[in-house]
């Protein structure tokens, strides 16, 4: 069976094919992407507007691009499969009609996809795939949780933040220290020359006893620290302050991470989300990992930020356990506001 992903829930598009042969897990055949982030830049951030206009123009060619590097002719897909939320709802009625039009012409279904399914299951096209049942860090611009996951379909919240998320903690202190949209990857690049001791920051809810984040206090505290530092902050306390940061926000992921293996008997943890990219959280979990004796997954860096691979996969993956909703009359909505929890 070969399934088409699409991705539009923010500033990427995504378009990805994957086939599934029996129970073994799906291959990629080819994928594509456009990102929008040169775009958004000179406005600091993502303009909801503008993202849901460039998808229009995107994913048509990217779809054809796709088909052709597969060699791949537009009849052999089975089924459409679409990022159904969460998201901005202006960006995912583009992929989600792109979709249900295609699939509509082709006689063939349609099927929403849950966003985070797709970061959740991503490691599975890597060359070292998880197996079930595993914990999951899911680490995105909108999205801090910890899971356990059982199967597909079988997820388990244990934890998440109670107000900012781990990316957008990077991005939004980033942005006070005059970096560029997205902050993370700036902000990690530039922590590399900087001494994460010469700043005192908050560890926030670090021994809370549960596994929930929080991290808009570790923002105040950064903006108070550049305060401190006065107008003509020099290069090198920009630089300590970034390793400060980001040794915050690792601190507690890693600390959780520990925790949900410890109190869940489990020694596999998955991390998935545009902040598994970040190069010290990976140094940080392979240590900390090894320690124990725990397994450690990672999706490819290419598949750790958004894209349409994932979204076929988690498609494929479903379908394979006979746990797809598909959408036969093509009647679409989306959902901006989707709790992983919620899905089954
Ligand atoms: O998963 P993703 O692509 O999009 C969402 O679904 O949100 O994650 C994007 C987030 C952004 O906040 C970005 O700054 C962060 O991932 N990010 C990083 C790194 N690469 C991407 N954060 C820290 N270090 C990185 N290397
Ligand atoms: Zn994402």
């Amino acid at each position: 069976m070969i399934v088409l992903g699409i991705e539009s829930s923010c500033d990427e598009t995504g378009v990805a094919l994957v086939q599934t042969q029996g129970d073994a897990v799906p291959t990629l055949l080819a994928q594509a992407l456009h990102s929008q982030i040169d775009m958004h830049q000179a406005y600091g951030g993502v303009v909801p507007e503008l993202a849901s206009r460039d998808h229009i123009r995107r994913v048509l060619p990217l779809a054809r691009q796709v088909l052709a590097d597969a060699q791949t002719a537009l009849e052999a897909i089975d089924v459409v499969a679409y990022t159904r939320g969460p998201g901005l709802a202006g960006a995912l009625l583009v992929g989600a009609g792109f979709a249900c039009a295609l699939a509509a012409a082709l006689g063939k279904p349609a099927l929403g996809v849950h966003h985070l399914e797709g970061h959740l299951l991503s490691p599975f096209l890597s060359a070292d795939p998880p197996r079930f049942p595993f914990i999951a860090l899911l680490v995105s611009g909108g999205h801090t949780q910890l899971m356990r996951v059982d199967d597909v379909a079988r997820y388990t919240l244990l934890g998440e933040t109670i107000d900012d998320a781990a990316g957008e903690a990077f991005d939004k202190t980033a942005k006070m220290m005059g970096l560029p949209y997205p902050g993370g990857p700036g902000l990690a690049r530039l922590a590399e020359f900087g001494d994460a001791s010469a700043f005192d920051l908050p560890r926030p809810l670090l021994h809370s006893g549960n596994l929930d984040f929080s991290f808009s206090g570790l923002k105040t505290a950064v903006m108070t620290q550049l305060r401190k530092c006065g107008s003509n902050v020099c290069e090198q306390d920009k630089a300590n302050l970034a390793a400060a940061t980001q040794a915050a926000i690792v601190d507690v992921l890693v600390h959780k991470s520990l925790a949900a293996l410890r109190a869940s008997g489990l020694l596999r943890l998955v991390v998935a989300g545009g902040v598994g990219a970040n190069r010290h959280l990976r140094e940080r979990l392979n240590a900390q990992c090894a320690k124990i004796g725990a397994q450690l997954h990672y999706p490819e860096l290419a598949l750790c930020t958004d894209n349409g691979a994932m979204i076929a996969l988690a498609a494929a993956m479903r379908l394979q356990r006979g746990r797809a909703e598909i959408n036969r009359d093509y009647a679409f909505d989306v959902l901006p506001r989707w709790p992983l929890a919620s899905i089954s």
